[in-house]
């Protein structure tokens, strides 16, 4: 396998798209960058210092002021913010319906492409988020945008959450779920939309085994150094 070959996985919230690209990131033996938990790791940030996620040149100087790191211990994926383990408290429910005012502004963005495009400069990654193909790393080799039913990746999330003993509301998730998708498509700086040159995959009635397979046939395809 190519080792310097670099994934994009784009798509909305609750396609799978990071639960398919670590075990793929795992199979390859690449890198796997979660780039919407360094959003959210800004978020939490913002609401621990009181900082309005509309207010994007106090948020730019907070982004300064915090080290946003995505490590790997014994095998578990964690965010670091200036060295502390935020990895469970990013994913809670107010960080989760701030994230992507956060993500709108474009000084943010620009600072947090720098980050990815650097975090992925050797290749061996497989990265995902919401504009990897069209703007982090337009030149990846292999794009592909991720996509269920908006009914079937609430319902995911619900059971998601269920599983944890946590309490959840399908409706309103399906209701926090559709606006997020919103946002971030009608953004006006890398809305989420697929790339040009991006396979889409609909995997409503796919397994995560299915989605993994199928896209790891696409990168063998792709890659020129395996014989198939
Ligand atoms: O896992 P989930 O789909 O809930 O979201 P995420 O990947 O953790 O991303 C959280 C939010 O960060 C998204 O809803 C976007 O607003 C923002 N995001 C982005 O704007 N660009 C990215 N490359 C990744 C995430
Ligand atoms: O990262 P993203 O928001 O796109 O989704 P995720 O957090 O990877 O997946 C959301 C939930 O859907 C997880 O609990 C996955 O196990 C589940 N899932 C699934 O049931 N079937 C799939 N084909 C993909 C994901």
């Amino acid at each position: 396998m190519n080792t310097q070959m670099n994934i994009a996985i784009d798509g909305p919230a609750g396609a799978g798209k990071s639960t398919v690209a670590k075990l793929l990131a795992e199979k390859l033996e690449f890198v796997y960058i979660d780039t919407g938990a360094m959003y959210r790791a800004l978020t939490w940030k913002a609401i621990k210092e009181n900082v309005d996620v509309n207010d994007e040149k106090v948020l730019h100087q907070l982004l300064k002021e915090c080290d946003i790191a995505l490590v790997n211990e014994s095998g578990h994926s964690l965010v670091k913010l200036n060295g502390q383990d935020v990895t469970e408290e990013i994913r809670n429910a107010s960080v989760t319906n701030n994230v992507s005012y956060v993500a709108k502004h474009p000084l943010i963005r620009k600072e947090m492409v720098s980050k990815q495009q650097l975090l992925a400069a050797n290749g061996g990654t497989v990265m995902d988020g919401r504009d990897i193909g069209t703007a982090v790393l337009p030149e990846a080799n292999v794009k592909i945008f991720l996509t269920a039913s908006v009914e079937e990746r609430a319902k995911r999330r619900h059971e998601e959450n269920i599983s944890k003993g946590m309490s959840s509301d399908l409706v309103k998730l399906k209701e926090d779920i559709a606006k997020r998708d919103q946002i971030d498509s009608e953004r006006d700086v890398a809305p989420l939309k697929q790339a040009e040159d991006a396979i889409v995959l609909d995997s409503t009635s796919m397994s995560i085994e299915e989605v993994v397979e199928n896209i790891y046939g696409v990168i063998v395809e792709r890659d020129g150094t395996v014989e198939h």
